[in-house]
């Protein structure tokens, strides 16, 4: 009996079938997944990425508790049309540091990833707080209420601790200084030095709600500003970062 015949057994058996399956399933999957954990280029190296500031964290849980990415993605796709409207797809060192990531699968307003510089901080306020007054055909709630919550960053700390737990690089310098960072960025007349040494220059430091309070809308402005922001496109090549795996 050749051995394609003993394959009978298994047509005949629906328990031994179920686990060949299995096994078959399983052999499949390690093979495919094992060597992500030991590769170091799973996600390629990129200059320029870095942890979010502590007043950008804050507007990204603004973000997510808004449920924003229920119709805004944060995922360009290699494809022309989308390049040519939203800029340099994505890498995946962009959204790294990222947890949960927001890559999202639903456009009912455009893309976000690159959203960063492209409008002024006022246009994003006159946008949320009406975004009809903008784009009169817009189907986007209106989010003005957030220029009323004022935040404290009271927990800074622990998000940012958080954050370190799944593997974001924030030091325990960075932890320690959250509080501090946090309202430095708000304020180019503060002493911004320690902001920027620990995040980097290309931070931007100013009052993007345009009130003296603070409140939840600078910290998600200031998170829309740096979408897409980190990479320095003009100097990226991605032939570059393949070759250099
Ligand atoms: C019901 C769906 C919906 C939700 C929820 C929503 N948006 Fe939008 N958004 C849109 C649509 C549609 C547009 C395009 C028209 C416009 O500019 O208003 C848009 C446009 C934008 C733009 C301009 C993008 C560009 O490139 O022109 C920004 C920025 C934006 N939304 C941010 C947000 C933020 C931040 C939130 C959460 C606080 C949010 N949106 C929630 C539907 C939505």
């Amino acid at each position: 009996m050749a051995l394609i015949d003993k394959h009978v057994v298994l047509e005949k058996n629906a328990t031994l079938l179920l686990i060949f399956s299995f096994l078959v399933v399983t052999i499949g999957g390690i093979v495919e997944i094992a060597p992500l954990f030991y590769l170091d280029n799973t996600i390629e190296k990129v200059e320029g990425v870095r942890p979010y500031t502590p007043l950008e964290l804050t507007g990204r849980d603004v973000y997510i508790r808004e449920g924003c990415y229920v119709c805004h993605s944060q995922m360009i796709r290699p494809m022309r049309d989308e390049v040519e409207r939203y800029g340099h797809f994505s890498l995946a060192a962009e959204s790294m540091y990222d947890h949960p990531f927001q890559w999202g699968s639903k456009r009912t307003g455009p893309d976000l990833a690159r959203v960063g510089g492209r409008y002024s901080d006022a246009w994003h306020v006159d946008h949320l707080v009406n975004p009809q007054a903008v784009v009169p055909e817009s189907v986007m709630p209106k989010y003005g209420f957030l220029l009323n919550r004022e935040i404290d960053a009271k927990y800074i700390e622990d998000r940012l601790s958080t954050d370190a737990l799944v593997g974001v690089p924030y030091t325990s310098e960075m932890i320690a200084a959250a509080k501090e960072d946090f309202f430095a960025q708000l304020d180019p007349d503060a002493d911004t030095d320690g902001l920027l040494e620990r995040y980097g220059d290309k931070v931007t430091i100013r009052n993007f709600d345009g009130q003296t309070a603070v409140t939840e809308m600078d910290a998600l402005v200031a998170y829309l500003q740096v979408l897409g922001t980190m990479v320095d496109f003009s100097t990226f090549s991605d032939e570059e970062a393949r070759a250099s795996r």
